[in-house]
C-alpha cells in the first residue's frame, strides 16, 4: 500500500473493475488518515468554502485559499493521488489566466491534477492543460459553482438535461480529461455514461454504477450535522464524539480533575 498512486494505477483499477476511493478534505491530519488507510485519491474540494469556512456556497473561495489547503493536504498525503479544485472565477475569465492559475496550483501545492467544473465550455482549456502536462478531472451533473443558475442543490440529468450531461462528458473526454466527477445524476444515466466511458467516472450522489465514489470527509465522519443529503452515509458520529469529549474536558477543568499529576511536569 506504500506505492504512490498514479494515473496508471487508477486506469489499471478501472480496467480490472476495482472500485476507486476518493475523499474530499482540506487539512494535513485528515489527509494523513486517508493516506494511511489507502484511500486512492484526495480531493482538495472547494466545498471547503462551506465546510471549513462556514460560507453558504463554494463561490467565495479564492485561489490563495485553495493553494493554502492543497499544500497542507499534500504534506499529509504521501501516496494518495491529490487533486485540487480550481475555484470559481480562477479559470473562467480567459484561457491565459486559467492556464497560469492551474499552473500555480500544481507548482506551489504539488498536486497531481486539477479539477474544473463544466463541459463543452471548458473543453479548450482541458485540451491545453492536458497538452502541457497538467492532468484534468472534470465535474458534470450538479456543478456547485453554477448554483445560482441551477437554482439550488438538485439532481441534474433528468428530461431534457440528460443529453446536456452526455454531451458535456463526451466533450471533456475528447479534450483529454482522464477522470470526471458525476454529481447528483440519476443512476440510470450514470450507468449509461459509465458503460460508454473512456475516462474514470467518480460518483457523488450518482449511484453505484461508476468506477469509484467520493464523499466529503466531514460528512462521512459525521461532523456535519445540519444537513444530510440522501447520498451521504455517516460512518461515524464524529460531532457527538467530539461534543462529549469537550463536555468532559469542561467539567474536569471546572472541577479541578484535569490536569492531574500525571498530566503535569515535575
Ligand atoms: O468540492 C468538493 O468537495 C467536490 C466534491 C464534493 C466532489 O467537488
Amino acid at each position: 500500500m506504500d506505492r504512490q498512486v498514479t494515473i496508471r494505477t487508477l486506469f489499471q483499477k478501472k480496467k480490472e473493475g476495482k472500485k476507486i476511493t476518493m475523499i474530499s478534505t482540506y487539512d494535513y491530519l485528515s489527509a494523513k488518515l486517508c493516506d494511511e488507510v489507502g484511500i486512492d485519491c484526495i480531493l482538495v474540494g472547494d466545498s471547503l468554502g462551506m465546510v471549513f469556512q462556514g460560507m453558504e456556497s463554494t463561490l467565495h473561495v479564492s485561489l490563495e485559499d485553495m493553494i493554502y489547503h492543497a499544500k497542507a493536504v499534500r504534506r499529509g498525503a504521501k501516496r494518495s493521488f491529490v487533486i485540487a479544485d480550481m475555484p470559481f472565477m480562477s479559470y473562467q475569465v480567459s484561457l491565459e489566466e486559467a492556464l497560469r492559475n492551474c499552473g500555480r496550483v500544481v507548482k506551489e501545492a504539488q498536486v497531481n491534477a486539477v479539477k474544473l467544473e463544466g463541459g463543452e465550455e471548458i473543453s479548450e482549456l482541458v485540451y491545453r492543460l492536458t497538452s502541457i502536462g497538467i492532468p484534468v478531472v472534470g465535474h458534470v451533473g450538479f456543478t456547485p459553482q453554477s448554483i445560482n443558475v441551477l437554482g439550488g442543490y438538485r439532481v441534474v440529468g433528468k428530461g431534457e438535461e440528460r443529453e446536456r450531461v452526455k454531451k458535456d462528458l463526451k466533450a471533456l473526454e475528447e479534450a483529454g480529461a482522464f477522470m470526471v466527477v458525476l454529481e447528483a445524476v440519476p443512476m440510470d444515466l450514470t450507468k449509461e455514461l459509465w458503460e460508454n466511458s473512456r475516462s474514470i467516472l467518480i460518483g457523488i450522489g450518482a449511484g453505484p454504477y461508476c468506477d469509484g465514489q467520493v464523499l466529503v470527509f466531514h460528512d462521512l465522519v459525521g461532523l456535519v450535522e445540519e444537513i444530510k443529503p440522501k447520498f451521504v452515509k455517516r460512518y461515524a458520529e464524529g460531532a457527538k464524539i467530539f461534543r462529549q469529549a469537550l463536555i468532559q474536558f469542561k467539567e474536569e477543568v471546572e472541577k479541578g480533575i484535569y490536569p492531574s499529576e500525571e498530566e503535569s511536569y515535575g
